[in-house]
């Protein structure tokens, strides 16, 4: 970190030669973002701050050299690359370490740059009419069709779909009208790994493996888009991934506006309203068949039985009992256990988790139990957090799955390996 705050904006021979001089050969390069300069009069932006406009200018530059780079988005931070050349896509997956198999996000700055990517003849649907008028720009991932002449199927792992979503971040929307093309962005993690909502985390993971991050300081959202599929026969609304525009939200805006004589699509959450086996062993399905969000040590996912019971044959525990049994497991020598522990802020497990004996506790608050969009912005950071600070493993309590609680579960429950049920 100490690190990452000295290069950060530092002049780039200056850098490079500090670089040189500690055991990286290549250091990547931070430029600051002052994301309140960057305005939309039209889809082009307009950028007050001359720095914030050279280090937009800096990065466009790299992309039309079929570079990656880093930016923030209003979800998590995006490794970007020019979408339409498979050249530079593919850089964006030896960079990450990701399977071949799991396609991309191409990303948007307007609806103009949308129709390039869509076969000519292709009349965008009601449902997805509604959705982008509100929800775009936005944490909103909308599959189209596509012929295979535009867009390389790198990008979309040979499916007959392309996955497309505009950014309202101005740091990430400028970024791709400056550079005037469709921009393929995965979270900017080596794979496997939480998602980065801030630039040090993108710094921390990739240093050296490409030349620059714009840092637009941290995530709004926390998470990343929610994945939908409207392009089903019957008219519904598939959720692929739960994600920054919650599901009540998307059901809301249909309801109100659905003006066509078909009845309202409905909207199906993968998993917890339909299932397809097939799907779910193809790499399409976002996060399924792919380790995910998994920081470096252990993570357990706790459930209290004061808001739900087990399911059938799964025991519950004690916490006195589930506590002594942890610092058994992971106790090393003379020293106490180092465990963290994400919980909301006025979570009943406070009152009993900190006073176990043989336990030193690293506590990161998710904000309180009624706002699920604060746990969402924090749960990455958290994570990533406590790793950092050398924890030999994390607790993650379970939330409500509603609104942007579903999100937070779908995740949590990927990064943990194992979960208890604790009698509160
Ligand atoms: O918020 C976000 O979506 C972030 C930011 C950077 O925009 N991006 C992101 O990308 O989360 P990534 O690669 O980490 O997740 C994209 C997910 C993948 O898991 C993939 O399975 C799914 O979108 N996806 C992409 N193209 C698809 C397609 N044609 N059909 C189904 N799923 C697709
Ligand atoms: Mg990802």
């Amino acid at each position: 970190m100490q690190c990452y705050n000295i290069l950060r904006n530092l002049h780039h021979r200056v850098r490079h030669r500090l670089c040189s001089m500690t055991s990286n050969k290549y250091c990547t390069r931070v430029l600051s973002c002052d994301t309140s300069s960057v305005s939309f009069p039209t889809t082009y932006p307009d950028i007050a701050d001359p720095q914030t406009l050279e280090a937009l200018r800096d990065a466009a530059s790299l992309l039309r050299d079929q570079q990656v780079v880093a930016f923030p988005t209003e979800t998590v931070y995006g490794l970007g690359a020019l979408a339409l050349d498979a050249v530079a896509s593919g850089r964006i997956f030896s960079t990450k370490g990701r399977p071949a198999d799991n396609p991309l996000i191409v990303h948007v700055s307007s609806e103009a740059m949308l129709y390039r990517l869509l076969p000519t003849t292709y009349r965008i649907p009601p449902s997805y009419q509604i959705l982008m008028k509100h929800f775009w720009p936005g944490p909103l991932t909308l599959l189209f069709p596509t012929d295979g002449s535009t867009v390389p199927s790198i990008i979309t792992a040979g499916q007959p779909t392309v996955a497309v979503r505009m950014p309202s971040h101005p740091v990430a929307r400028a970024l791709i009208a400056i550079t005037d093309a469709p921009i393929a962005a995965p979270s900017a993690n080596s794979s496997g790994k939480p998602s980065p909502t801030r630039a040090e985390h993108v710094f921390r993971d990739l240093n050296g493996k490409f030349d620059l991050i714009l840092d637009g300081g941290a995530c709004e959202v926390g998470l990343e888009s929610t994945v939908v599929d409207g392009l089903g026969e019957d008219g519904n609304i598939r959720v692929l991934r739960p994600g920054g525009v919650t599901v009540e939200d998307v059901e809301k805006v249909l309801q109100q506006e659905w003006k066509e004589v078909e009845t309202i699509p409905t909207v199906l959450v993968h998993r917890r309203d339909y299932r397809d086996d097939a799907m779910e062993h193809a790499p399409t399905t976002p996060g399924m068949k792919y380790r995910h969000y998994s920081p470096s040590v252990p993570v357990i996912l706790m459930h209290s039985t004061s808001n739900s019971s087990p399911p059938d044959g799964t025991e519950s525990f004690p916490v006195r009992v589930f506590l002594s049994s942890l610092a058994q497991r992971f106790k090393n020598e003379q020293e106490e256990v180092r465990v963290g522990m994400l919980t909301t802020s006025d979570s009943p497990l406070l009152d009993t988790l900190p006073n176990a004996p043989g336990i030193l506790w690293k506590h990161y608050p998710l904000g309180s139990i009624s706002e699920p969009y604060v746990t969402a912005q924090r749960l990455f950071d958290g994570l990533l957090t406590l790793e950092s600070t050398g924890v030999s493993l994390i607790l993650i309590e379970a939330i409500a799955e509603q609104r942007e609680g579903l999100a937070v579960m779908n995740r949590v429950k990927k990064a943990a390996e194992e979960s208890v049920w604790l009698e509160v």
